[in-house]
């Protein structure tokens, strides 16, 4: 019997599935610049984000040279308080090589459900981010370390504590190096029920 159902074997289809496997969390960046553009658009199409009421609950923000130096102090007086000077040091050096810094922040609720669901749709946007900038050759590293729970970092970036939290710093750039992953059979991970 003939099907009406539209083919679902096409060539962009596998070519979107293969942006989807390929992205990787990047830690060594090209030094090159992108282009600021590319990074709007990208904000714009995490908005499109699946988001429970249609709440919105995000934030992006584009770190500037002076903001990116701010965090850098920071980052080293954390480091340093917690395994000393030297390690605060070696770290710094290490986070300078990163080209682009973007904050996303989630609006905080007292209702947990909400909260939840919040975060939730803060999750999907910047995984569109993600993966329009790796769609363009751009990859990232997204960090919930210790930076984006310390208070200070509210001031750098401009917003207020009290009424939203940071669901992710963001680095971007061109790849230099694009490691390899591993996922578990498709088996192990669907449950198929009659
Ligand atoms: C919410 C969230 C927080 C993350 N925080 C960190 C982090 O603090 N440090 C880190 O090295 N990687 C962090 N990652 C990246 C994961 O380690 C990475 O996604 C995982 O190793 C799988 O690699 P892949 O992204 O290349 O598939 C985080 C990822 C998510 C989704």
């Amino acid at each position: 019997m003939k099907s009406d159902a539209p083919s679902y074997e096409t060539q962009e289809l596998r070519e979107f599935a293969e942006v989807l496997r390929g992205r990787r969390t990047i830690e060594l960046f090209l030094q090159t610049p992108v282009p600021r553009e590319l990074l709007k658009e990208a904000v714009e199409a995490a908005t499109w984000a699946p988001n429970h009421h249609v709440t919105e609950p995000w934030h992006f923000y584009l770190l500037g040279d002076t903001a990116i130096e701010r965090c850098l102090d920071l980052c080293e007086d954390i480091v340093s308080t917690k395994k000393g000077a030297k390690a605060g040091n070696f770290k710094r050096r290490n986070w300078s090589e990163k080209p682009g810094w973007l904050v996303v922040t989630c609006k905080r609720s007292a209702d947990l459900l909400l909260q939840t669901e919040d975060y939730a749709a803060c999750c999907a946007a910047i995984q569109n981010l993600m993966l329009y900038l790796w769609k363009a050759g751009v990859g990232c590293k997204w960090t919930t370390g210790d930076i984006t729970r310390d208070s200070r970092l509210d001031d750098i970036v401009g917003f207020d504590g009290d009424d939203v939290f940071v669901a992710g710093l963001l680095w971007y750039g061109y790849p230099k190096l694009t490691p390899s992953q591993n996922r578990k059979n498709l088996a192990e991970a669907l449950t198929e029920l009659p």
